[in-house]
């Protein structure tokens, strides 16, 4: 049996490559572990993105979430294909914009914000969306020229709780109950254009949760402004577009998703007497997720009471089955015909029980010096990654149409201690 892999990358003789490239080969010659990008699928997942809204929605923008991988060279792609970007620092503000992204077409939504950071975006003239009524009291001197608000429309959703960011009890956002007295506010400081952003969470693979969060959401906007008498700029739906993780999940239907996110846009429009707003979304995961794979080295197998196949990729670089219990996908890069054997733990080099990549997972029988390669390592991977343990990160690879590029260099010991300083009294 041939182990599953998700496209673009391919199976050639039992190893795994991309365009081509021999990944095995490629790690080896590079350096183990590794993080190899596709710039072609970034391309293909922004179009078909773009393409699904654009045809039925004209007024219709796409903003990359940075956070998702902010790397100079993912976030000039897609200012290539037309993207602006979506932040939430000022420091993802200015990678975003030495990436060539004006900041016109930069949406600012933070949370729990120091009045700097807010005043940083107010100064620069990107689009900010305030995640509590105190924090626009904190520059209600020099309000931004159009007020937004993140709202929680009182319905969340995503793959699993970790990854769900609005609905009862979650930190981001104001209630439905307190909406329009946010508006009102911002109305007597002086406010007269105004924006509104939502995001319901993230990794959402069924097309009825869009249904179901744009229509709670265009309608808490129709009625704010039909009873405010207000016109919303744009309104912002936020990111959440899923990719399977899993060899079983489907795609999202993306035509669906946007169809009816449309559909209920323009309802509201009619019902509620509003001009149509520019409509922004700000996906991360669904551009960037599945055009990456983390490729790294089997270091030890160890079979007691369970089996453990010990790698040199650990939470450190892929925190996210340890953070919330993520699933990932992973395969023996150099045999992908090997048979699976049983249940493992695919496990890193990290001194914490919870260091864990893969759990329980059905696995082939692993050997020392084997490549392993991590699936869906585009987005929430290298943007998580850490130094723990005195682990460096390691170099990033774009295979574009130049071939093979590096886009990150990998760290050395000088990056572990960068910025630290010893005083005098300690240096004898
Ligand atoms: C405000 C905001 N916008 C956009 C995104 C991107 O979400 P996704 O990667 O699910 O598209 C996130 C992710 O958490 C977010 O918090």
């Amino acid at each position: 049996m041939t182990a599953f892999i998700f496209p673009p990358f391919e199976n050639h003789g039992g190893h795994l490559t991309l365009d081509n490239v021999d990944l095995v080969d490629l790690n080896e010659k590079m350096g183990s572990p590794l993080l190899v990008v596709s710039e072609k699928k970034i391309r293909e997942n922004y179009r078909s993105l773009d393409q699904a809204f654009r045809k039925q929605y004209s007024k219709f923008a796409i903003r990359y979430a940075v956070k998702s991988y902010a790397n100079l060279a993912i976030i000039s792609i897609l200012r290539q294909e037309g993207a602006g970007a979506d932040c939430s620092t000022p420091e993802e503000i200015k990678i975003a914009n030495m990436a060539g992204i004006p900041h016109k077409l930069i949406t600012f939504t933070p949370n729990n914000s120091h009045k700097n950071e807010l005043e940083y975006g107010i100064e620069k003239g990107v689009s900010l969306n305030f995640d509590d009524i105190p924090q626009m009291r904190l520059v209600k001197g020099h309000l931004p020229e159009v007020v937004s608000f993140r709202v929680n429309p009182g319905v969340g959703g995503g793959e699993f709780p970790g990854i769900v960011t609005a609905g009862p009890k979650t930190k981001f956002g104001i209630p439905v109950d307190v909406v329009k007295g946010a508006y009102k506010e911002a109305m007597s400081l002086g406010a007269d254009k105004f924006g509104m952003q939502m995001m319901a969470g993230s990794n959402a693979l069924d097309w009825h949760h869009f249904d179901a969060i744009s229509k709670a959401y265009f309608g808490l906007a129709g009625k704010i402004s039909q009873e405010l008498e207000i016109q919303f700029k744009y309104l912002d739906i936020g990111g959440g577009f899923g990719v399977p993780y899993r060899k079983d999940q489907e795609e999202l239907d993306l035509e669906s998703a946007a169809g009816c996110i449309v559909n209920n846009l323009r309802e509201a429009c009619s019902k509620y007497g509003m001009d149509e707003p520019e409509l922004i979304v700000e996906p991360g995961r669904s551009l960037v997720s599945n055009s990456a794979v983390l490729l790294g080295k089997v270091t030890n197998v160890k079979s007691y009471d369970k089996t453990f196949v010990g790698t040199d990729i650990g939470m450190n670089l892929l925190l996210r089955p340890a953070l919330y219990g993520a699933y990932h996908h992973i395969v023996i890069a150099n045999a992908l015909g090997r048979e699976p054997e049983g249940e493992a733990d695919i496990v890193g080099q990290i001194c914490e029980s919870t260091d864990k990549i893969g759990n329980d997972m059905m696995f082939p029988k692993a050997e020392v010096g084997d490549t392993i390669a991590v699936f869906n390592a585009g987005a929430y991977v290298s943007s998580m990654s850490s130094n723990y343990n005195g682990h460096l990160r390691p170099a990033e690879i774009l295979i574009g149409p130049q071939g093979v590029s590096v886009i990150r260099n990998a760290e050395s010991t000088s990056d572990l201690v960068k910025g630290m300083n010893v005083p005098e009294h300690l240096l004898k």
